[in-house]
């Protein structure tokens, strides 16, 4: 079997944050103390995944790989892929088709991110399904603006609709898709919406119709947050600097994951945090080999 490898789709215009990001990608924004990307990424890294491609604008390339460069100080490689347009979430399994070449794959959209003690249990889980598709099911207040799952009297999903003006569930499915080997071929499948997209909940649908699809609960231990306004893009921030500074630890820091999964040794973890010992970033990863 090959190896699950990870996209992060981090491209768009980002055009409800104007006018900030007229001139900066959505996905490098701060949320706190780390690029709004790292949170992702953190999530494939602790899913065991080390081959990620990254999806960004033609124009906005350069900027991912400044802050990111080819994950090598990581224990990972990462490749960078144009989506020349905004042309819907699916497509990204058709840019990304050489990338995977019939491998597995778990896509995160860059400005997902997701908090909980039970994250490495729940991603191992969905990871060890190698065949079908396993996406999760998360509570929210305001389901009309997400893709809604529709369960029947049994419990049992129905379908998902994209942003329905009656929403048949308070469950929205989150950013984070982990699809089998088959994804590529069944996004060539897609047809464009209504409003000119290919739709992720389309592809979702292909894998449901062939009872394909799990719907794994997140539980209301789990925050998964919003980033898409200025006001939930503070809010994200507020949450993780209060984690933080109660806790004394790290959340969505990559160099924390890559030195717990064995990736990197202690001298590099070292390295990399005298490079940012001005900040509590840089400090929490030397305290980390202090125990
Ligand atoms: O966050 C989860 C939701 O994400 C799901 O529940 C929905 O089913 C899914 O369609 C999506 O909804 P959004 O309204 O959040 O989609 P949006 O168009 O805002 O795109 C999400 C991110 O993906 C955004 O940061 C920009 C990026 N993107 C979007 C499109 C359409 C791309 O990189 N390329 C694209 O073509």
């Amino acid at each position: 079997m090959k190896t699950r490898k990870g996209i992060i789709l981090a491209g768009g215009s980002g055009t409800r944050l104007y006018p900030v990001t007229l001139g900066i990608s959505k996905q490098i924004l701060p949320i706190y103390d780390k690029p709004m990307i790292y949170y992702p990424l953190s999530v494939l890294m602790l899913a065991g995944i080390r081959e990620i491609a990254v999806i960004t604008t033609p124009q906005d390339q350069e900027q991912f790989k400044r802050t990111l460069s080819d994950g090598s100080q990581w224990g990972i490689n990462l490749t960078y892929i144009e989506q020349p347009s905004p042309d819907g979430l699916a497509q990204a399994y058709i840019l990304a088709e050489d990338f995977l070449a019939g491998a597995a794959s778990a896509m995160v959209l860059g400005d997902n991110v997701f908090f909980g003690h039970g994250l490495p249990k729940l991603l191992e889980e969905a990871n060890f399904n190698s065949s079908g598709g396993t996406v999760f099911g998360y509570r929210v207040a305001d389901p009309e603006r997400y893709g809604v799952v529709d369960f029947d009297a049994d419990g049992k999903v129905r379908g998902i609709t994209e942003k329905p003006k009656v929403p048949q569930s308070n469950y929205a499915v989150t950013g984070l898709y982990f699809l089998d080997g088959t994804a590529s071929v069944r996004a060539r499948g897609v047809s464009p919406s209504s409003r000119g997209e290919l739709e992720i909940t389309s592809l979702l649908e292909s894998y449901l119709h062939d009872g394909e699809l799990n719907v794994q609960q997140m539980g209301r231990g789990y925050a998964w947050l919003d980033t898409g306004t200025h006001d939930s893009l503070l809010d994200a921030g507020n949450f993780v600097r209060t984690l933080e500074k109660r806790q004394g630890l790290q959340t969505g820091s990559p160099d924390e994951v890559a030195y717990s999964q064995g990736w990197i040794s202690s001298e590099t973890l070292r390295e990399r945090g005298m490079r940012y010992h001005k900040n509590s970033y840089g400090r929490h990863l030397v305290e980390l080999l202090e125990g």
